[in-house]
């Protein structure tokens, strides 16, 4: 007898969904990811952790599809691709610059280098830290060794980052792009510019969120001489499956392949979403990265913050009603993912569901954008790792140094990390997000060291 999860998840292929989520591939074509190519190291299918045969020609086609000097593949996602950059960029004790908008991978990155992470904040969370942030972040640190930057966002929006990488490259430091959201972004017309293109020294690729690579795959690319692909390699390893899926890693490279003749869909997405941002017109929605420019098409995130509908109602209604599934909602924003296997039909859908919704005027006054919490440290991450822990009610916790990390998942970034002092404004934004949506709390209850 198949498992909840398994009826679950069979219950919700059968529902025919409109998949505005990732992975990109939305479900849709055959891959690779069957039991026949699930292998193992044999005499003519190298070793991916230590290629010296056909995975090195794999990853020289790689590097050649995004113009680089190496590229790795990560089964072990973008996260295992974060650690692996910051471990070869940071020492003992070293600062890494990053966005309060960085993936929890970031963190994780820090600690597995002994290093530290001085944050660049963002005023508003949706368009995340601009370049006075990150200056600012770099006047501050003691002993800065590298930047990392995510763009595009999570919300689409790609703004500032040839500035950036100039300013930290002009200091000397290494910058690393965390564009997880952004391997289609090298083959589209009218796209903000990739990360390669901008000379950053280390590139991070999802395979799956914006292309139609399989879950857990990513690249990791060395573009400069301020990256080292031995440390790469060898701290990608650290970090990474002894055991590969050469299943996920086929489904990978014919995602990047496919890239190469990728542009007249890049194309037809750019034009799709102009298309659902032209019938919200007259509806109280709109689409929050709607700079021509700084906009990623293959995002389409809705405010509902000019509505009297919450973002989440909506998306509930939309499940309910049409099947339609949001990546996420929360707050005033409803996020629909397209991807390289979007079809017109799921924008024709899309935009005839939204439209049902009519949502009224919102009435009073609205501030724009999200407000970010600043968590405040304490102490460092390692040492209220180390120390004793107890679970409280989070309606206890103000003033109490966290223990884990607390956030919202998706997009993933953590509001408070261990060692920080959870204060009104963590404690406040936490609770206003819905329970499904976060991460480190246990229903009520939350980690935190012991006093
Ligand atoms: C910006 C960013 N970086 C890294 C990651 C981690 O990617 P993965 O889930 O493939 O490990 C995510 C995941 O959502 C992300 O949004």
């Amino acid at each position: 007898m198949p498992g909840m999860l398994h009826q679950n998840i069979t219950g919700y292929i059968r529902s025919n969904p409109a998949r505005w989520h990732v992975p990109a591939h939305k479900g849709r074509g055959e891959g690779f990811v069957n039991r026949a190519y699930d292998i193992t190291e044999l005499s003519f299918s190298d070793n991916m952790n230590y290629p010296a045969s056909v995975w090195l020609q794999e990853q020289r086609e790689l590097a050649d599809i995004f113009g680089t000097k190496h590229t790795l593949l990560s089964t072990n996602g973008s996260s295992a691709a974060v650690i692996a950059a910051m471990c070869s960029l940071l020492s003992e004790g070293g600062q890494a610059i990053v966005g309060d908008n960085c993936h929890i991978s970031a963190y994780y990155g820090a600690l597995h280098s002994s290093g530290g992470l001085v944050k660049a904040r963002s005023a508003n969370l949706y368009e995340g830290p601009g370049i006075k942030a990150y200056k600012k972040a770099y006047e501050e640190a003691k002993r800065p060794q590298m930047a990392l930057i995510v763009s595009p966002n999570y919300y689409g929006i790609s703004k500032g980052l040839n500035e950036t990488i100039s300013f930290f490259h002009s200091k000397g430091l290494p910058v690393v792009v965390d564009e997880a959201h952004g391997a289609h972004l090298l083959f589209g017309e009218g796209y903000p510019k990739s990360a390669l293109e901008l000379g950053a020294d280390i590139v991070i690729h999802s395979a799956f969120k914006t292309i139609n690579g399989p879950t857990q795959t990513a690249f990791l690319h060395c573009c400069t001489d301020m990256a080292d692909i031995g440390a790469l390699s060898f701290w990608l390893r650290s970090v990474h499956t002894t055991s590969p899926s050469y299943a996920l890693a086929l489904d990978a490279l014919a995602a990047a392949q496919e890239l190469k003749t990728a542009q007249n869909k890049l194309s037809e997405i750019k034009e799709w979403y102009n298309y659902i941002a032209g019938s919200l017109e007259g509806s109280h929605m709109y689409m929050i990265n709607n700079e021509p420019g700084s906009c990623d098409y293959m995002k389409l995130p809705v405010s509902f913050a000019l509505t009297n509908m919450p973002a989440e109602s909506a998306s509930r209604l939309l499940e309910e009603k049409r099947h339609i599934y949001a990546e996420m909602a929360s707050g005033d924003i409803a996020l629909f993912c397209a991807g390289l296997n979007s079809t017109r039909h799921d924008y024709e859908m899309l935009a005839s569901a939204l439209s049902s919704l009519k949502p009224g005027a919102r009435a009073g006054a609205l501030a724009p954008g999200l407000a970010a919490p600043h968590a405040f440290q304490a102490i460092s991450m390692r040492e209220a790792l180390r120390r004793e822990y107890e679970y409280i009610d989070i309606s206890q916790a103000h003033g109490r140094i966290s223990a884990d990390f607390l956030g919202v998942y998706p997009p993933g970034s953590p509001i408070a990390a261990p060692g920080d002092i959870l204060d009104e404004g963590i404690i406040g934004f936490f609770g206003s997000v819905p329970e499904s949506s976060r991460f480190g709390a246990y229903g009520a209850s939350i980690k935190v060291v012991r006093n």
